[in-house]
């Protein structure tokens, strides 16, 4: 007999022993007790009670293997049908080895190391008793002012669906039942990266065209690589609440995308849509709540209180048992009913933060490390260096959504320093937002060569319900910048943050010498420090590229290089007057999308199209010459652009790239090939493909590219 048909006999006869009251305990996700919360508190004490009546589908926020050994045995051995728990949490980028945060990890191109970051953090979670994440998370992200952007790939549908993808794929592998792989929930179903305003849990307007361009493809690519749950989010999508929106749930999810996983809510997000107005009360939540399409309930208790009235309605029974199948399905393909306790272990310590997990971590931040100005980096070891700034003596460098990170291993930077031979001093001058104080500073500066600047926003200043409308650095800070280059010594500037910064002031300081290179480090992990310094005397080579605009002043948000042109859009020639931008801003980015710099010099040329008619696909090359002496990556971006449509199109796409390892003055034709579903833009709701004249765009970021044209028919 195949496995499937042996699993749904299983599941069938399972499901018609259950009672009403069971099916809808499968469908309720409890926390417990000194779990990690993430919103408001739940009392606990009478979990164990509603898990011996089979009233509790899975656990959140557990990571005490003792805790959940105890309550999955409780669940197996003491209820009626014996049906095991699954144990889920937020672990986004690590489970007790941080990677860098989602968005510095898109910056690194690089699906596959993205792919093997997930792997580890699978292996330490299923080895810690949880059997599923909530990740990735593939919200399109355009407003800085919003805190989650840390926890997502950017601005671009293409790039953030490939990191979709790699995740999905590290985390689940080829399958569930062993201890290396772990299920994946993709979130936040949808259109959660544009929240008005960049208010987090604020709503969302968009035009469905722009939902599908733009915001649907990462989803849609996580179905299409068979993750196992979806969780709704928080915000109103269009006027209705996701988690009670039949249109993204059933219509979109379940029917469009044949979506089989099961659908979560998000932390108490069913009950809020009371809050939301949508809701009367419990009673309405549960029926709203089942007739949208919503198979788990996190943590408010809808289901479990009021959804056994409706349940002599067959189409809800019909509804409820559907859901009560995806659930049971998960916990089949993770092997628990065979094996609840697998992943579970007393000497658990001895799977985590393994010396190849470490590694990988610090691969991961090499290729994070993100530099966008530079002109005397790489440091020389005999440099006599000076580090200053909030961030030399800390270990908050692994970002929020930290998953169980071991703090014992991570090495603040002159922790780190002190196992170099580097000849290195360091003066803190201020916390990040207090405490300035130069005494004593002035003799170390000039006792020194360099100075390498560390400043930058805390850690817990991005991530959930952390929007600001300011995103500069802290008056404090600038203080401090502007005590240390009066000295007019070569000056680093690096910089912490899970978001871009308005660094408009730090460019212009730049452009003016007087500061000397700025590397964008936003939180990069475990391995952060060994990482920056690393990078700084040359070890590494950046190769990063921004996933996200990075705007001159809040003014300019939302900014995404995806745009379209208008009607009066920047062209030579065309007087100031008359065209759409800002009095007091440029309309572009002060760094755009896909930009980076490296310690090598790339330069592009001979882009050379196979032919100039695309039929079915259009081969193309494009020559790159690494002009220097330094070996390292380059990403190879290739974009498009559609020069005339029945609709407005963006004035740019990006539809590929390809990370390459260059030696010293080492030049690679690089071939890629555009295929006619490539070119597919969503029109009234249609997938379409404009017939006509195509711009392909070739080069190292989304600006300075290399143009040709072709056709198609
Ligand atoms: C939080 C977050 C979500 C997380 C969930 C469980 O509020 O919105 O990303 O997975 O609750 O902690």
């Amino acid at each position: 007999m195949k496995k499937e048909e042996k699993k749904n006999i299983f599941i069938d006869e399972l499901i018609n022993k259950m009672t009403i009251e069971e099916k809808i305990g499968q469908m309720y996700e409890s926390t417990y007790t000194n779990g990690f919360i993430t919103g408001p508190e739940f009392e606990n004490d009478d979990v164990i009670k509603l898990i011996k009546k089979g009233l509790v589908g899975s656990i959140i926020g557990q990571y005490d293997n003792e805790v959940i050994y105890q309550l999955q045995k409780t669940a197996v051995e003491e209820t009626r049908l014996h049906i095991p728990l699954f144990f889920a949490n937020d672990i986004i980028h690590g489970c007790r080895t941080i990677f860098p945060i989602p968005l510095a990890l898109a910056c690194t191109w690089n699906p596959k190391l993205v792919e093997n970051c997930a792997a580890v953090a699978a292996k330490e979670s299923r080895n810690s008793g949880v059997q599923l994440v909530f990740s990735p998370v593939a919200d399109l992200a355009r407003d800085p002012r919003w805190g989650r952007v840390m926890e997502g790939y950017g601005e671009d549908p293409y790039l953030a669906s490939k990191m979709t993808r790699s995740l999905i794929r590290g985390y689940q592998g080829k399958e569930l039942y062993n201890e290396n792989t772990v299920a994946a929930c993709v979130k936040h179903y949808a259109g959660y990266g544009a929240v008005s305003g960049g208010r987090d849990y604020n709503s969302v307007d968009m035009s469905l065209d722009t939902f599908y361009n733009y915001y649907l493809p990462p989803f849609m690519e996580a179905t299409k690589n068979d993750v196992k749950m979806v969780m709704t989010s928080f915000n109103t999508f269009n006027g209705i609440p996701a988690t009670c929106n039949s249109f993204l749930l059933r219509d979109i999810l379940k029917k469009k995308l044949k979506f089989k996983g099961v659908v979560i809510s998000d932390y108490t997000a069913s009950d809020e849509l009371i809050k939301h107005k949508v809701c009367k009360d419990e009673e309405e939540v549960a029926y709203k709540s089942i007739m949208a399409g919503l198979d788990h309930e996190m943590v408010s208790r809808s289901y479990i209180n009021q959804l056994k009235k409706f349940s002599n309605d067959e189409k809800i029974l019909n509804y409820i048992n559907d859901s009560v199948r995806r659930i049971l399905n998960l916990k089949y393909d993770l092997g628990l009913f065979d094996n609840p306790y697998l992943g579970i272990h007393i000497d658990f310590e001895k799977y985590w933060l393994l010396p190849a997990y470490l590694d990988q971590a610090y691969l991961a931040a090499n290729e994070s490390i993100t530099l966008l100005e530079n002109r005397i980096l790489p440091l020389n070891k005999e440099d006599h260096v000076l580090f200053i700034g909030p961030f030399i003596d800390t270990k908050r460098l692994v970002g929020a959504w930290a998953g169980k990170v071991d703090h014992n291993y991570c090495k603040s930077l002159i922790e780190e320093l002190a196992n170099t031979n580097y000849h290195y001093d360091y003066f803190k001058g201020c916390e990040i937002n207090s405490d300035f104080n130069t005494k004593g500073l002035e003799e170390k500066i000039l006792k020194n060569d360099k100075i390498v600047l560390l400043l930058g926003e805390d850690q817990w200043e991005s991530g959930e319900n952390k929007s600001k409308t300011n995103l500069e650095l802290s008056d404090i800070q600038y203080q401090l910048l502007d005590y240390v280059i009066k000295f007019n010594k070569p000056t680093i500037l690096l910089i912490h943050a899970g978001r871009p910064l308005i660094l408009s002031r730090i460019k212009k300081l730049y452009e003016e010498r007087k500061i000397d290179a700025v590397m964008y480090n936003w939180f990069l992990g475990t391995m952060s420090s060994k990482s920056i310094i690393h990078t700084l005397y040359g070890i590494n080579n950046p190769s990063a590229k921004l996933t996200m605009s990075f705007p001159y002043n809040v003014g300019q948000i939302p900014i995404y290089y995806n745009h379209l042109p208008t009607g009066r859009p920047k062209e030579n020639g065309i007087s100031d007057d008359y065209r759409t931008r800002y009095l007091d801003a440029p309309n572009d980015a002060l760094y755009p999308f896909g930009y980076g710099l490296s310690y090598s010099k790339f330069i592009y040329k001979n882009l050379i199209l196979k032919s100039e008619i695309l039929e079915k696909e259009l081969s193309f090359s494009i020559e790159v010459l690494n002009d220097s002496s330094y070996a390292g990556y380059e990403t190879i971006e290739v974009y498009i652009e559609c020069m005339n449509d029945i609709v407005s199109r963006p004035i740019n796409e990006l539809k590929n790239f390809k990370k390459l390892w260059f030696l010293p003055h080492e030049t690679k034709v690089v071939e890629f090939v555009i295929k006619r579903n490539d070119l597919n833009y969503v029109v009234n709701s249609k997938n379409h493909i404009a017939c006509g004249t195509y711009g392909l765009k070739v080069g190292p970021n989304s600006i300075d590219t290399i143009v040709k044209y072709f056709t198609v028919k």
